[in-house]
């Protein structure tokens, strides 16, 4: 089984970052081989400051190693530093289709009524997203349900190559959705998504808030006066409660029911501090390596260089392979 995931480098990473998908991606080192890259050529999709990418991609890569990813487990590098994605792209290219890239929805939802104005990378950004996996021959990318559409375009580019070009070069990936990874809501307001475009810095708790500052957003989280019930499905209408009480489990390593089991009959004066205790446990380490990390910055360019040095050996007979099989 291989694994590769990229995720982008913007800045000031949250809760919610973390219990959906960086943990998961810790716990995938152990059980297969895993390619885990900040994706700053997908960024130039967007507008960018360009002083601004570079300081992201390494605090991005300070904060992937504070949340514990191990380089000699796994290896982290930044795309732009692997120059095969670029060029698997490009051949990738002559094989996507515009009507495939057309009904993205991502692209639909991003180019809106205005799609003439949008960069062409906004429009191609699935077929990188494509070279990303493919160059790897992944058997396995961990998806989210805003991505599903994306890796089932990965795989009938790899499908179509593999048909034009008379070969079985490219490995179908498989969509990896992992059965732990919970969706974490906002503090404000229990059916937002936990995000770092809220602009209440109050909805959410980022990775660098100090104890201090996550005992009192959990304080002042939206909650109700009602005490706790015996199980989830009593909390069906109760969106913030519930929301508290996945970020616990979640944050436990246990389900929400042993968490309601514990609390039954408790209001939110007793659930909400041990809730921050829980929190600052958990996420207090995390700050503390990352704090270090920030200041050695060159150690950390120096870890993704080295990532950046196996990525490249592990892409080229792939990158060969393709370039072979269309002539070039
Ligand atoms: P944001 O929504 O803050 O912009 P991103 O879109 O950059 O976050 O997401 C980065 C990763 O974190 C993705 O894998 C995404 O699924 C995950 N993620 C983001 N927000 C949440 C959340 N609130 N709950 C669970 N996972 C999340
Ligand atoms: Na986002």
């Amino acid at each position: 089984m291989r694994v590769v995931s990229g995720i982008q480098p913007t800045g000031n990473l949250h809760l919610g970052n973390y219990l959906g998908a960086i943990r998961q991606w810790v716990a995938m080192q152990d059980q297969a081989e895993s390619l885990f890259f900040l994706a700053d050529l997908h960024a130039l999709s967007q507008p960018v400051v360009p002083a601004q990418l570079a300081q992201n991609t390494v605090e991005m890569a300070a904060t992937l190693l504070a949340c514990g990813i191990d380089p000699s487990r796994a290896i982290l590098f930044n795309q732009a530093r692997v120059p095969a994605h670029s060029e698997l792209q490009w051949i990738l290219g002559g094989t996507a289709r515009m009507g495939w890239l057309n009904r993205m929805t991502q692209w639909k939802d991003k180019s809106g009524k205005d799609g003439a104005s949008q960069s062409t990378g906004l429009f191609n950004y699935p077929v990188l997203q494509a070279a990303d996996v493919l160059l790897y021959q992944a058997t396995h990318v961990p998806v989210g349900d805003d991505q599903k559409q994306h890796l089932e375009l990965a795989r009938d580019i790899a499908t179509k190559f593999n048909l034009d070009f008379d070969t079985e070069l490219f490995v179908l990936p498989e969509p990896f959705i992992s059965p732990s990874a919970p969706r974490i809501m906002s503090l404000r307001d229990g059916t937002a998504k936990m995000s770092k475009s809220d602009p209440s810095d109050a909805s959410r708790i980022n990775l660098i808030d100090s104890d201090e500052a996550i005992a009192q957003k959990f304080r002042k989280a939206r909650t109700d006066a009602e005490p706790l019930p015996a199980t989830m499905a009593e909390l069906a209408d109760r969106a913030e409660a519930r929301n508290l009480v996945t970020i616990y489990a979640a944050l436990e390593g246990v389900g929400t029911d042993t968490v309601l089991a514990r609390f039954a009959g408790q209001g939110f004066g007793a659930f909400k501090p041990a809730l921050a205790d829980l929190a600052i446990a958990v996420l207090g380490p995390i700050r503390e390596r990352l704090t270090r990390l920030l200041d050695d910055r060159a150690a950390v360019a120096a870890a993704l260089e080295q990532g950046a040095e196996r990525a490249r050996a592990l892409a080229a007979p792939t990158l060969k392979a393709a370039q072979q099989a269309v002539g070039l």
